[in-house]
């Protein structure tokens, strides 16, 4: 009785994740402060989020990359690097939802993401970093990631 009181108070409390907190704990040491990246490394994020997730392609392939991470040669800023980012699927919904509309305002106008379109992507299958990277590449060739 008490627990689907509790159940039903938090499913009722709106999200208040803090994007910049959650970029922070948990992206900056690769992506640095700000998200200004490290060239040849690790991409910058200022700028480049935003004109991901401008095309609907774009959109759906940020959260998929933060759920099943990315590993394997990318071109960024038409530099070629090989680095490796682990899945970060521990993330809540909300806290995925707050950090993915943090980094697409960065330099650039910010796409509002919903813990519902996490929700939706994390019911998909998972694929492996590997296949993330090949998805990256396919898409950059579409012009979708600059
Ligand atoms: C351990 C280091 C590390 C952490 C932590 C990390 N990333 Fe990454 N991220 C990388 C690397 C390295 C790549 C490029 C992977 C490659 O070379 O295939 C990348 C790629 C990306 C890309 C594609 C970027 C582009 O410009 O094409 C996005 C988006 C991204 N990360 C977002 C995030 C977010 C959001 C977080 C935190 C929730 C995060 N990353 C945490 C290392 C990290």
């Amino acid at each position: 009785m008490r627990m689907a009181l509790a159940a039903a108070v938090l499913a009722a409390t709106p999200a208040f994740a803090d994007g910049a907190a959650v970029f922070d704990a948990n992206c900056a040491f690769c992506h640095q402060g700000g998200g200004v990246g490290v060239p040849g490394q690790f991409p910058r994020l200022a700028g480049r989020a935003g004109a991901i997730a401008a095309k609907p392609a774009g959109r759906a392939f940020l959260p998929k990359v933060v759920l099943n991470g990315i590993s394997g040669r990318i071109t960024v800023d038409g530099e070629q690097i090989l680095g490796i980012m682990p899945a970060l699927d521990t993330l809540s919904d909300d806290d995925i939802a707050a950090v993915l509309t943090y980094v697409t305002g960065l330099d650039h106008k910010p796409v509002a993401y919903t813990a519902a379109e996490i929700k939706a992507a994390r019911a998909q299958p998972r694929v492996s970093p590997t296949e993330m990277a090949a998805q990256h590449v396919a898409l950059a060739a579409r012009k979708i990631v600059p």
